[in-house]
């Protein structure tokens, strides 16, 4: 199958240019074979990190072992760490499915996610907190404010209200918090500020997302987050997780689900299968984890930008675009989040005029039409990309299951924002399963947009560990 289309007429671009776009297409290009060898490689890395001996994928139990009621009722509170800003939110659980929130958004300071010390960050998010409950609450509170931590990297769970962070992900680069349990770090500057806070459970952003979601759509059988980073949730059974024999409590039985919090961001670390090319290649070996979250980088917000920036970079310096132009801007590693791209895939006008004005304005340079629209086709070939990849985590994970149908619930800035995004992956999924043509609502496996994980799921999952710990389970 060849690449799509292309948008607009390309009827006036140079030979030249077009030798370099027909170059660009095959080197992002994924094919329907490619993404089924994708997926089967994918099964078996899963199952290789549920096993005794683990591998590259860490399958993560995030000890949810209950499926919510939708009775769960109180007031919680919740954060949410691990993409562009930190949220924190007030649920309010009605106790019949239903819920309220209430929240504010703190923008993480410039270099917060690489500052030195730590206490920084977590005095950071606690000061967000206090400004938040003396907001809501002016009289102060009566009792303790459970909360739930949505720290969305990987860390390693031997019961929920714990998290040891195995390794930053996303551009985050913080000293001494690798290998340590982050509950504790959030816990000390709290008090250290009287917040009458306690953190009851930490969570992935996809088990919010899974468990929020279960609340209203019985159909769904997976939480994604197709955002900064790319991650998938869903329920195993205890039975089909050797890594977890002889590591269970008395009172979780055998046949009970336990949520995994999959951080398949990491597949293919080894690099046997993803269609690498030389840009991947690039913002691997410049990023602070070299070797790590290979899937991620190829698919996930925080890295579309900067790949469209590499291939301008790329061309510039072979003397194909931009020529005399001051590339002083340009050549600023991540200057270009994903609303760059998002934005130039949306310029309604032949001309990319606002393409024109938004390159001026932020990075100092002046295109010609024909560069532009050579500039609009890479967005699209990377966002495209990034979309036909990014599913096939979900197909692994319906398929290793045996799930024929459903929703795969998602959340995420790429999701929820990135033109064309949900029209890409719909139909990768088809590729992948070989379905027939039809409106992306028709397939057997939908992508759902997903109730308020990070918000709403760690409130759920924190009153069912409070109802868990008040009947004196473990
Ligand atoms: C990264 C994190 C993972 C998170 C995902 C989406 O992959 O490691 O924990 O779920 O980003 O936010």
């Amino acid at each position: 199958k060849k690449p799509p289309a292309r948008k607009g007429s390309m009827a006036d671009v140079p030979k030249e240019l077009l030798e370099q776009l027909e170059e660009l297409e095959s080197v992002f290009h994924v094919s329907a074979d490619q993404l089924k060898a994708v997926t089967k490689h994918f099964i078996s890395e899963l199952n290789k990190g549920l096993s005794k001996e683990g591998g590259n994928i860490p399958m993560i139990p995030g000890w949810v072992v209950d499926y919510p009621t939708g009775k769960e009722s109180g007031d919680y509170l919740a954060i949410d760490l691990g993409g562009t800003n930190l949220r924190v939110v007030l649920v309010k659980l009605g106790g019949d499915r239903t819920f309220d929130t209430t929240q504010s958004k703190y923008k993480i300071p410039e270099g917060m996610r690489t500052t030195q010390d730590p206490d920084e960050l977590f005095g950071f998010i606690a000061d967000s907190l206090k400004e938040f409950v003396e907001e809501i609450f002016p009289e102060g509170v009566s009792k303790p404010l459970p909360l739930g931590f949505t720290f969305s990297f990987p860390a390693s769970q031997s019961k929920i209200n714990s998290g040891v962070l195995q390794r930053w992900t996303k551009g985050f680069d913080i000293p001494n918090v690798e290998g340590h349990d982050v509950v504790p770090m959030l816990q000390k500057q709290l008090e250290a500020r009287k917040i009458p806070i306690n953190v009851v459970a930490l969570i992935n952003d996809t088990t919010g997302t899974l468990v929020a979601s279960l609340y209203t759509d019985a159909d769904a059988k997976m939480g994604v987050i197709f955002g900064t980073g790319i991650n998938g949730a869903y329920y195993e059974n205890v039975a089909d997780i050797p890594k977890l024999e002889g590591k269970l409590a008395d009172d979780i039985p055998k046949d009970s689900p336990m949520a995994i919090n999959c951080e398949y961001g990491s597949f293919d670390n080894e690099h046997v299968v993803l269609p690498r090319n030389k840009y991947d290649i690039k913002i691997d070996e410049d990023s602070p984890r070299p070797g790590q979250q290979a899937f991620e980088k190829m698919s996930s917000g925080y890295y579309l930008g900067e790949l469209v920036r590499l291939a301008l970079i790329d061309l510039h310096d072979k003397g194909f675009i931009l020529k005399g132009q001051d590339m002083t801007k340009l050549n600023t590693p991540y200057i270009m989040d994903t609303s760059y791209p998002a934005r130039i895939e949306e310029d309604p006008f032949e001309n990319l005029e606002d393409t024109d004005a938004l390159l001026q304005k932020d990075l100092g340079i002046s295109t010609t039409v024909q560069e532009r629209k050579l500039i609009r086709r890479l967005c699209e070939l990377v966002g495209i990309r990034a979309a036909r990849l990014a599913v096939c985590g979900i197909a692994a994970i319906f398929q290793k299951r045996g799930y024929k149908s459903g929703h795969a619930a998602c959340d995420g800035s790429v999701y929820k924002l990135y033109p064309g995004f949900q029209q890409h992956a719909a139909e990768a999924l088809r590729d992948i399963f070989d379905w027939t043509p039809a409106p992306i609502d028709q397939y057997p496996i939908i992508l759902s947009p997903s109730e308020d994980g990070s918000g709403a799921g760690a409130a759920i999952i924190a009153a069912v560990t409070e109802k868990r710990l008040a009947a004196g389970k473990s």
